[in-house]
């Protein structure tokens, strides 16, 4: 049923990752030169369950759980909706679509994680456990294919063979989908462990027909943005995706090279505050750009903050933060009131 496009070839694409791959992270990511980026995975349940709200304050399209608080389990916007891939996890085809289904006009893709060796995802049936069942992989995908208006990929790890993994891809293909994420270790590798990006390579360059994009070089071969090239040269792909070297400096991704971590937290904090999100999952993300940084008098002070504010002025932009804060309840209660006209 895909009527709409996307091309999927000669990308740099930001990885999917959990609590890390939300809308201020994805923003500053395009504003650096991403062409694509991931949500970090949604389980399909979490997400079908959400009721869909247009925020005028904020001007964004929120997915809430209204049975948990009103917590935004998506936020997206308009400045990224024709670059956003959004990524499902899974064990089930009516789930997934239904879950799709809720968010395809206003993503440009969906992703599903076949990849995720972690155990509340193999558990449950998720990720990894999905190579172990391609009928349910299959169905999945094709179900999702034949549903929705928008293209389908997903993402995996490498099998123990080449062999193996030549013939995981080409089932995976067969269901219409219009690219593959291969991440180069196998589900028992661990990310300390050196990728396989000739495993990759071999993909590529066998009879498979739909883009594959290249993954896992962040920790062994990744360190500027010129090594970008050479990592998906190594794998033989014309599209690569980026997760902890984007996760510890996501300015990695700007052709004119790297900035200093201290600025790149500015920048997401000014999107994070813009976007209002929540001091929690901000903490995280700042947490691991800052790494050894923590163990400083400024590091110290940070991991002492919990609220928005107090984060912002470990990095003197408390009063913005203060002034946005106010700003959006204004427009709140602006808001309001021409609902109650
Ligand atoms: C991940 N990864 C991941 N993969 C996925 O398919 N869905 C997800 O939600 C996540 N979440 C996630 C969170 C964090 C914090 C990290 C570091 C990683 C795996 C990730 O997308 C990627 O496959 C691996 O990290 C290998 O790529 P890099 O890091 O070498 O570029």
């Amino acid at each position: 049923m895909t009527s709409k496009e996307l091309d999927y070839r000669n990308k740099l694409i930001m990885a999917p990752m959990v609590r890390v791959g939300t809308l201020p992270m994805r923003l500053l990511a395009l504003e650096f030169g991403a062409d694509l980026v991931y949500t970090e995975e949604l389980i399909d349940y979490k997400l079908m369950k959400c009721k869909k709200v247009f925020n005028k304050v904020l001007n964004t399209v929120d997915f809430v759980d209204e049975s948990e608080g009103d917590n935004v389990v998506f936020r997206t916007c308009e400045k990224e909706k024709e670059k956003v891939i959004l990524q499902i996890g899974t064990a089930d085809a009516g789930r997934a679509l239904k879950a799709a289904k809720l968010v395809e006009d206003h993503v440009s893709g969906i992703d599903v994680n076949m990849g995720c060796p972690k155990e509340f995802s193999v558990k449950g049936g998720m990720g990894a456990a999905l190579a172990a069942n391609m009928d349910n992989a299959k169905k999945i995908l094709t179900t999702l294919v034949n549903g929705l208006s928008i293209p389908v990929s997903c993402k995996i790890r490498i099998r123990k063979t080449v062999e193996e993994t030549i013939q995981h891809v080409k089932e995976l293909e067969s269901t219409g989908i219009k690219a593959i994420g291969i991440h180069g270790r196998n589900r028992d590798e661990r990310p300390q462990n050196k990728p396989h990006p000739e495993v990759i390579k071999a993909v590529v360059e066998s009879d498979i027909k739909i883009p594959i994009i290249c993954n896992g070089g962040s920790k062994d071969f990744i360190e500027k943005y010129q090594d970008i090239n050479q990592f998906k040269e190594l794998c033989g792909a014309s599209s690569i995706m980026i997760a902890r070297a984007a996760e510890w400096n996501v300015s990695i991704l700007r052709k004119e090279g790297m900035l200093p971590i201290m600025d790149v937290i500015k920048m997401y904090l000014k999107l994070a505050v813009d976007y209002d999100s929540v001091a929690t999952n901000t903490k995280y993300c700042v947490q691991n750009m800052l790494r050894e940084l923590q163990d400083s008098v400024m590091g110290k002070k940070f991991l002492e903050a919990q609220l928005m504010e107090q984060i912002c002025d470990v990095f003197d932009m408390k009063d913005y933060c203060k002034q946005k804060q106010l700003e959006y309840q204004k427009k709140e209660m602006e808001i309001r009131l021409e609902k109650k006209k």
